[in-house]
């Protein structure tokens, strides 16, 4: 019995069937407790010696049981730790890496720009009150100009800001009537326009504002022109077209030379050569008035910018939605080294 119970353990390939062993010899049922139970009708002298065979075999077996056990746990933590071994000479994983949106460069590329100007970065809220975002701009509430652009009210005196011309107000504010004040600031603009390749609801725009002490409008002209040579090349030119803004006057539109055909008529430029890239002009006294400055004392330029507008032009995108649908074959594009 002993040995053929010995013969088990050694088959059994599992701690399950190992226990089906032990149940099997030395359980309630099994053969050493029925011999054990049955010593009763042996004779005195049977007794003691059935009943140490008995035992030795019942001890050996678990002995043999326990041996056993031990040995299976350590093949199956050999085979688990084989299995979870770590090859380290194996080629590693490519981490992919994003890249920052091209929108977040063109802002800090113009930024940077004019923080070389000497211009400060500043920002202002999305939401805005009416005062500020017209108001204070010079467009009282009939003002005709206000349906120039269609706005996102949110309550009847707050809205999605249209422009970032508000900040101009802001900013001022700030610097109670002391110049010099030289800021740009970009920021998230709001209009109901139907999105189309050219026109989002949502768009970036970069103010800038400069007001001191015998500001003049060459001085404007000579910041952009500095500004547009740096951001497109060298060889482009800006020209200053005649334009109406309720908030600067005199007001001009920019236009900077179309640097693919050189003039001679693309794509991108049509047939006059120059396109049109951002809106400025002299501070309204009105203007510098409501926001703390004497308009007898101080003069300033104010100017901005559609950031889209200038993304597109200079990596050639030609439609606005590329730049909020977040497609990764088109922001990989902008990935830089
Ligand atoms: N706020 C104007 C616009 O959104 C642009 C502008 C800014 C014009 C500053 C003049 C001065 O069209």
């Amino acid at each position: 019995l002993g040995r053929e119970a010995l013969e088990e353990i050694k088959q059994a390939d599992s701690v399950k069937a190992l226990e089906s062993v032990r149940v099997k010899y030395l359980g309630k049922k099994g053969p050493i407790t029925e011999v054990l139970r049955g010593m009763g009708q042996l004779s005195e002298e049977e007794r003691p010696k059935v009943g140490q065979k008995a035992n030795d075999v019942r001890e050996e077996i678990k002995e043999k049981l326990e041996e056993k056990t031990e040995q299976l746990e350590k093949a199956a933590l050999d085979e688990k730790l084989k299995a979870e071994s770590i090859d380290v000479t194996l080629p590693g994983k490519e981490v992919k890496q994003g890249a920052r949106h091209p929108l977040t460069a063109v802002v800090e590329e113009i930024e940077d720009i004019f923080v070389g100007l000497g211009f400060q970065v500043t920002e202002g809220p999305e939401v805005e009150t009416d005062q500020y975002n017209f108001e204070k701009l010079n467009l009282p509430a009939e003002h005709p100009a206000r349906d120039m652009q269609d706005s996102f009210y949110v309550t009847t005196d707050m809205l999605l800001r249209t422009q970032t011309s508000p900040v101009q107000a802001r900013t001022m504010e700030t610097f109670e009537g002391q110049g010099p004040v030289k800021i740009v600031c970009p920021g998230k603009v709001y209009r109901r326009d139907d999105d189309d390749a050219t026109h989002s609801h949502q768009f970036m725009q970069i103010e800038g504002l400069y007001v001191d002490k015998n500001v003049q409008m060459s001085d404007l002209k000579g910041v952009l022109e500095a500004f547009v040579q740096k951001y497109f090349g060298a060889d482009r030119s800006i020209r200053l077209r005649p334009s109406f803004f309720p908030f600067t006057e005199p007001s001009v539109e920019v236009d900077v030379s179309c640097g693919i055909c050189g003039g001679k008529g693309c794509r991108v430029c049509k047939h006059s050569g120059w396109i049109e890239v951002l809106g400025a002009g002299m501070i309204h006294p009105n203007v510098l008035e409501m926001s703390g400055f004497d308009p007898e004392i101080y003069t300033g330029f104010a100017f901005g910018m559609g950031v889209e507008r200038f993304a597109m032009l200079k990596y050639g995108i030609d439609d606005i939605r590329h730049f909020y649908t977040n497609d990764i074959r088109f922001l990989n594009q902008f990935k830089r080294a």
